[in-house]
C-alpha cells in the first residue's frame, strides 16, 4: 500500500477542488495521494476522477457524519463552501462548521479553508456607502467566510486561511463576458473605476493550494491570498480585444448601477466591487503574484489564460 499521505479535496469535481486533483494526480512522484469527495460517486465527473486516479469518496457538506467519514485517515483537507448553489451566508457558515469539527476529529493534520475578507472589518455596517444586505452582511459571501474563519481556529486544527480570487472563468461561466451593445461593439462591464482588480485563473487556485500542502509548516494558522495579476479594467478590455480579435471597450459601472441589474447576487456582487475598488489597495496586498509564483510556477497571466479560454466565452 501506498505511503503517500492523503488529501480530501472537498469540490473535487468543481473548479478549486478539481483543480487541487489534477495538480496532485499530475505529480505522480509526489508525496501525496488524493481522495476526491463528491456527493455522486457515480456522476461522469466523479467517474472521470476515478479513471484519472483519484480514489473518490461520497460526502455532503451539509451531512457531518459523511464528512467525518470521508476525512478518516487523511492527512490534509481542502475545505470550500458553495455560496452561489444556495446564497445562504448561515448554511455557508454551518458548513465550514461541520468540516473544521470533522478534521479535528479525524486528526487531520491540515487543513486549507478557502476563504475571503469579512468585509464588515473594512466597512461596518452603520458606514452607508453600501446597502447593508440580509441584515448583517455588506458582502455575505465574504463576510461568511471570513466569520467562518472562527470555526477552524475553535476546533484547534491546523489550517492555512487562504485568500481567493476573482476566477477569470466566470467570464465563461458566470456571464461577465464582454456584451455587444446597442452600437455593435463589445463592451466589458465590471465596477471597478480605475483600480485593480486581483484574479486567477481557476485552475491555478487548486494548484497553489497544492503548493501550500507541500510547505505545511510555514502556512499553518495564517492568512495566505493568491492571485494570478491585478489588473484595470481597462487592461482586462486590451487583453479581451487582443484575444477576440476585436475591439472591446471598458464600461465601468457604478457599484450602485451594478446592484440594480437584478440577477440573483447582484447586490452582493456589487457590494464585492465596492469593496474591491474601495479597498483595493489592502486588497491586492493581500495576494502577492509573487508569492502565488512561488507556490505555483505554472501561474498564469490573463493573457495566457486567455489564448486558452477566449474561444469558451460565450459569444456576446
Ligand atoms: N467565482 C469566483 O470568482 C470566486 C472567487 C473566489 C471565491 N469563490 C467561491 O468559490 C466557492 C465555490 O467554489 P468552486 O467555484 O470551486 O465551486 P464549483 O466549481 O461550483 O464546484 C462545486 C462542486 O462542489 C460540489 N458540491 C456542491 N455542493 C456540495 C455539498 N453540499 N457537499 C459536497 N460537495 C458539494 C459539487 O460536486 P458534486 O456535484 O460532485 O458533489 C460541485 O462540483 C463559492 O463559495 C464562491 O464564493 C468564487
Amino acid at each position: 500500500m501506498s505511503d503517500r499521505k492523503i488529501i480530501a479535496v472537498v469540490g473535487a469535481t468543481g473548479a478549486q477542488g478539481g483543480g487541487l486533483v489534477r495538480s496532485i494526480l499530475a505529480d505522480a512522484g509526489g508525496e501525496f495521494a488524493v481522495r476526491a469527495i463528491t456527493r455522486d460517486a457515480a456522476s461522469p465527473a466523479a467517474r472521470a476522477l476515478a479513471a484519472a486516479g483519484a480514489e473518490v469518496v461520497a460526502a455532503d457538506i451539509d451531512d457531518a457524519a459523511s464528512v467525518r467519514r470521508a476525512f478518516e485517515g487523511a492527512h490534509g483537507a481542502y475545505c470550500v463552501t458553495f455560496f452561489w448553489a444556495h446564497f445562504s451566508p448561515d448554511k455557508e457558515m454551518a458548513q465550514a462548521r461541520a468540516m473544521a469539527a470533522a478534521a479535528r476529529d479525524a486528526g487531520v493534520r491540515h487543513v486549507v479553508w478557502s476563504t475571503l475578507e469579512d468585509t464588515r472589518r473594512f466597512i461596518p455596517l452603520d458606514d452607508d456607502r453600501m446597502p447593508t444586505l440580509m441584515g448583517r452582511y455588506k458582502v455575505p459571501h465574504f463576510d461568511a467566510k471570513g466569520e467562518a474563519d472562527e470555526a477552524f481556529r475553535d476546533a484547534g486544527v491546523p489550517t492555512t486561511f487562504l485568500l481567493t480570487s476573482f476566477y477569470w472563468d466566470n467570464l465563461i461561466h458566470f456571464g461577465m463576458g464582454p456584451k455587444r451593445g446597442a452600437d455593435g461593439k463589445l463592451a466589458f462591464v465590471l465596477p471597478m473605476g480605475d483600480r485593480k482588480l486581483p484574479g486567477i485563473a481557476a485552475e491555478d487556485i487548486g494548484r497553489c493550494a497544492h503548493g501550500i500542502f507541500r510547505r505545511e509548516t510555514e502556512f499553518t494558522g495564517r492568512t495566505v491570498g493568491i492571485a494570478g495579476q491585478h489588473l484595470t479594467g481597462t487592461e482586462m478590455a486590451a487583453s479581451l480585444a487582443a484575444a477576440l480579435g476585436e475591439e472591446v471597450r471598458y464600461e465601468a459601472v457604478p457599484p450602485a448601477v451594478y446592484r440594480g441589474f437584478g440577477f440573483p447576487g447582484a447586490d452582493d456582487l456589487g457590494n464585492m466591487f465596492q469593496f474591491n475598488h474601495d479597498f483595493s489597495d489592502e486588497f491586492c496586498a493581500a495576494r502577492s503574484i509573487e508569492f502565488s509564483h512561488s507556490l505555483n510556477p505554472a501561474l498564469q497571466t490573463f493573457d495566457a489564460w486567455l489564448k486558452v479560454n477566449a474561444k469558451r466565452i460565450p459569444p456576446a
